[in-house]
């Protein structure tokens, strides 16, 4: 076992405790910081552990299915595989014991995530912040992202129509704009924030929304023109507005299933439910939902998908996530390759590529199912197979597998990760283009 042990810093830790109750000794209120029901995690640490063997591969799978003391980042499935596990305080000296018997390597990435929640919630704009100062150097909630679609709607009428879907369990809307130039153009459905937790999302949702509105840049202005685009940054908004009130974490939507709560809507789409890569335990983080399309979420986006894709031309689909670096094309639940995977693999590349070209990040392309994870139920494996959208791919932004900061990427970070992402689109859109797929009735990859 190679654990990075830092220095136990006691005394500071000491002091903190003291001053906080000192602090609560002092406050006559009820709402004190202690009174808060908001989900903390303080000294929750992150582990990377490289799994060799299939001894190690199924401790760990045991470990996961025993304790929600343990937050998995994917599952542990085979040898040679790294894995980042969150692990609760109180667990800390039981994993180490277990890394110590089973000789899994591995290091401690974070010894605090609390700290950096806490960093982040200073880049996050109060609620009720106007749409007016809506900017990409800070986070938002909700209800500003749907505001400010509102806003450029009223400031760009010839161009833009705001599409207020109605659907969620909680009520809240999945609002969405369409950004059309001119007529007879394909479409692209620009899929944001499905999970909660993953903010740089939606962020980049409306970054790029907005680089085609005002750009002057020509590659820019091109994709404004010559494609109508459907933005929806928040696909999933009662788990968005719950990871700004409840807990950062959270990942699912809300609705309850007995005991837990929340649907994992990447998971719930029609396309081999329930399948390899997710679950049927209401409880799991990947939780199926009851049936295919069980969830109010992924019954608008599907109808909305369906209804439009042929007769507005919907070529190409991205799904928005976060974090792994990552630009991954279909299939996510088998490693039977799709018609045109040499074609989806060059147009990856193109994206890779112009990533890397604007701030040197990697990202990795390649079919879901051989670049992550197996997955079963996403909406990219739907919208190719089941609406015939034949270049659909899920990003994964910025972190790095091995980041430190998972979901809670730096305020700072979304606008070089806007840039480099648009640039990808360019790039991507671009290719697909020069392949075909954009040239009219009856062309290539019409499935
Ligand atoms: C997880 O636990 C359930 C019952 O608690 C058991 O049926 C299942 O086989 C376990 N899975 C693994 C991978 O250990
Ligand atoms: C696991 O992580 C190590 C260190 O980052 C890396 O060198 C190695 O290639 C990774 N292995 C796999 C299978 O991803
Ligand atoms: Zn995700």
């Amino acid at each position: 076992m190679r654990l990075l042990n830092h220095p136990v810093q006691l005394a500071p830790l000491i002091l903190v405790v003291f001053f906080g109750i000192n602090a609560c000794i002092a406050c006559d209120g009820p709402a004190s910081a202690a009174a808060s029901n908001k989900a903390r995690y303080d000294q929750f640490r992150i582990y990377r552990v490289f799994l060799e063997t299939d001894e190690q591969v199924g401790i760990m799978q045991q470990l996961e299915n025993r304790s929600d003391s343990y937050q998995f980042m994917g599952h542990a499935r085979n040898p040679n595989q790294n894995l980042s596990i969150m692990v609760a305080p109180q667990k800390i000296a039981e994993i180490t014991d277990l890394m110590d018997r089973f000789q899994i390597q591995g290091q401690v990435l974070l010894y605090n995530i609390q700290e950096l929640i806490d960093a982040q919630e200073l880049t996050v704009m109060p609620k009720g912040t106007a749409p007016e100062q809506f900017d990409w150097t800070h986070y938002f909630h909700l209800d500003t992202i749907h505001k400010w679609l509102d806003l450029q709607a009223s400031k760009y009428p010839d161009l833009l129509t705001v599409i207020p879907l109605q659907a969620s369990y909680e009520r809240n809307l999945i609002k969405g704009v369409k950004l059309s130039a001119k007529p007879g153009n394909t479409a692209v459905f620009v899929e944001c924030g499905i999970h909660a937790r993953e903010w740089i999302s939606p962020a980049v949702c409306t970054y790029i929304l907005n680089q085609l509105l005002t750009s002057e840049a020509p590659e820019v202005h091109d994709l404004a023109t010559n494609f109508d685009w459907f933005f929806f940054p928040v696909v999933n908004p009662d788990g968005y507005k719950y990871t700004f009130d409840a807990d950062r974490f959270w990942r699912k939507n809300r609705r309850p299933y007995g005991l837990c709560r929340g649907v994992d809507l990447n998971r719930n789409f029609e396309s081999n439910w329930n399948g390899i890569g997710a679950s049927s335990d209401p409880c799991a983080y990947d939780f199926a939902g009851g049936s295919a399309a069980s969830e109010p979420e992924t019954q608008v986006i599907q109808n909305f998908v369906k209804q439009n894709a042929q007769s507005a031309r919907i070529r190409t689909y991205f799904s928005m996530h976060s974090y792994s670096q990552l630009i991954m094309f279909p299939y996510g639940y088998t490693t039977d390759r799709v018609d045109n995977y040499a074609d989806l693999v060059a147009i990856g590349e193109r994206g890779s590529e112009a990533i890397r070209n604007t701030h040197g990040k990697q990202y990795l392309a390649g079919a879901m199912i051989e670049t992550i994870y197996p997955s079963s139920g996403d909406s990219v494996d739907w919208a190719y197979a089941e609406c015939g959208v034949p270049v659909a791919y899920t990003f994964e932004l910025r972190g790095p597998p091995e980041s430190t900061n998972m979901f809670i990427l730096p305020a700072e970070e979304i606008a070089p990760t806007g840039e480099e992402t648009l640039a990808a689109y360019v790039a991507m859109l671009g290719e697909a283009r020069k392949l075909g797929y954009y040239d009219g009735v009856g062309q290539k990859g019409e499935l």
